[in-house]
This record gives C-alpha cells, structure tokens and sequence, in this order.
C-alpha cells in the first residue's frame, strides 16, 4: 500500500481563485501589512509568498521593514497608526522576531478586526469558545485540506505534536471542535511512540526534519506534515517537513508533502482572512 497524496497546492489556487472573482466583485482592493522586523531568512521566502499570492488575487500587500534593534514603543506606535489608517485591513508582524520585544503585547495590540494571522488574545479567545471568524493560517489550512478530502475526524484519534501558539495549539482546539479525539504532544511528552501507533490523524509541527517516520506510524493513519526544514544536499538545499516522507508514504493512507501540502494554504487561508477582515470592517458581515 502506498499513500494518497493531500495535494495542497491544488487546494490553494483553487482558493486563490475563488478569492480573485470575489475581490473583482467587490471592485475595491483589501490592503494587508506585513510588519518585518531584521532579517530572517525563512521570513524573507514567506513574506515573498504573500506578497506573489497577493498580487495574483488583487490584494495589497505592503512590507514594513524595522531594524533588528527596533523598539518596543515605536512598534506599538506603529501598529496604533496602522489599527486607525482606515486604508489597512489587515496587519500581521511575521515571526520569529528578536528576543527584546514583548510580541504577545504586540499581538494584542492589533485590532481584533485586523488581525488576520488571528494570534491575539481576542480571536484566539473566540475560537477557544468555538466562535470562529479570524482563525490562526496554518491550523485553519489544515483543516480545510482534511475537509476538501473528505476524512471525517470526529470519534478519531488526532495526535498533535508541537505546542507552538501559532500552530499546534490552535490545531488542538480546532480538531477538537470537529470532535476528535486530541492529544497534544511536545518536547516533553513520555513514549510519543506509543501515542504515534495509537493515532488514526498525526499533525507534526516540531520544526525538526525527519522527526518522524514510517516505522513509528499506525498502518492507515492520515499524516500532515506541518513541517518546513531547509537541509544541505550536497551542495544543493532542500526544503523538506518534519515526517520521512519515503518511508512514511508506504505506511498512511493519506499523506500532505512538503513541498506543496499545508505550505500553500497558509498563504490563502492569511488572504482569505483579509478579505473577510475587509467585510468585517465595512459591515458586510457582523461578528
Ligand atoms: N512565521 C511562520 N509562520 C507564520 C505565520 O503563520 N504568521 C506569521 N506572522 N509569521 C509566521
């Protein structure tokens, strides 16, 4: 047996284009800000994803460059005028950023109606409380993708491991709502083996290539890969996720590949987030 790919690229532009027409419709363009503060490589080759999806779907997408050594106040001044600039409809500060700023004081800072990343306390809070409207990118691409494939969660076992605030806690409270089974595993966890063969669904957001393999994987259970992971091969890099896909692939029944599995719909879940930001803000719909 071998496993049926999540194709979630495909999944994207089809998104993407639902998203163009619905943007032409409207005949006004939704305006999103990226706030990057210093140089990150993987930041750089995100931001550059947001801003050609954005393009193609007539979404602005400004990048506001700060130093690495910016500070706390001038960032919250910042975001202050971009929460009253009634141009901007959505506003995200792409992570990671350097260790002397408070980012969860940041995050909050951003107007609930424009923060369309959905990491501040506001709409995490709502989503908490199964009141969905701006949900977290990664998690919510994920779920799409399981929705677009038809496999059914709820009574299942869903093993997320990764704690992190932007994916796997989210994705733990998401699964939740569709009545899965969750266990939320991380760097701590005791025998993630045994966890990982009782699981019917595993979501791996470690940030560690290979992490996991086919051995470790019950026979028929779906594996998402939450993983991007830049490895030197030869003199070539790669990018690759956090599960074996060689060996994994011979074990799942279904499998999202990095490349071209959750990647791809982070960038449209974020998009389609600031059109709805949009709507919200000029009263299309009410939350
Ligand atoms: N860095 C890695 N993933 C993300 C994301 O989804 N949003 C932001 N803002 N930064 C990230």
């Amino acid at each position: 047996m071998v496993a049926k790919i999540l194709d979630g690229k495909k999944l994207a532009n089809k998104i993407l284009k639902n998203l163009k027409k619905e943007i032409e419709l409207l005949g006004a363009k939704p305006k999103l800000v990226i706030i990057q503060i210093g140089k990150n490589e993987a930041s750089e080759v995100y931001i550059k994803r947001k801003i050609n999806a954005s393009k193609k779907i007539g979404i602005i997408c400004e990048v506001l460059n700060f130093e690495q050594s910016v500070s706390q106040s001038l960032l919250e001044e910042k975001i202050q005028q971009l929460n009253s600039d009634s141009t901007v409809n959505g506003i995200i500060i792409q992570l990671p950023v350097p260790e002397h700023l408070d980012i969860l004081k940041l995050q909050a800072m951003i107007d609930p109606k424009k923060d369309v990343d959905g990491f501040g306390p506001i709409n995490l809070g709502n989503m908490f409380l199964g009141r969905n409207l701006l949900l977290p990118a990664t998690p919510a691409g994920v779920l799409k993708l399981l929705e677009e494939y038809k496999l059914e969660l709820e009574g299942k076992i869903a093993l997320v491991i990764g704690r992190s605030n932007i994916v796997g806690k989210p994705l733990s409270i998401l699964l939740l709502q569709k009545n899965a089974t969750v266990i939320l595993a991380h760097s701590k966890t005791k025998d993630l083996d045994k966890l990982c063969k009782l699981a019917d669904f595993v979501f791996v957001a470690v940030g560690k290539p290979n992490f996991l393999s086919g051995s470790k994987i019950k026979k028929g259970a779906v594996v998402i890969d939450i993983g991007i992971n830049k490895i030197k091969v030869g003199n070539a890099e790669k990018i690759v996720g956090d599960v074996d896909f060689q060996s994994a692939f011979r074990v799942a029944y279904y499998i999202s590949p990095v490349p071209g599995g959750v990647g791809p719909l982070t960038v449209a879940s974020l998009l389609e987030n600031t059109l709805l930001a949009y709507k919200i803000q000029k009263g299309l719909i009410s939350r």
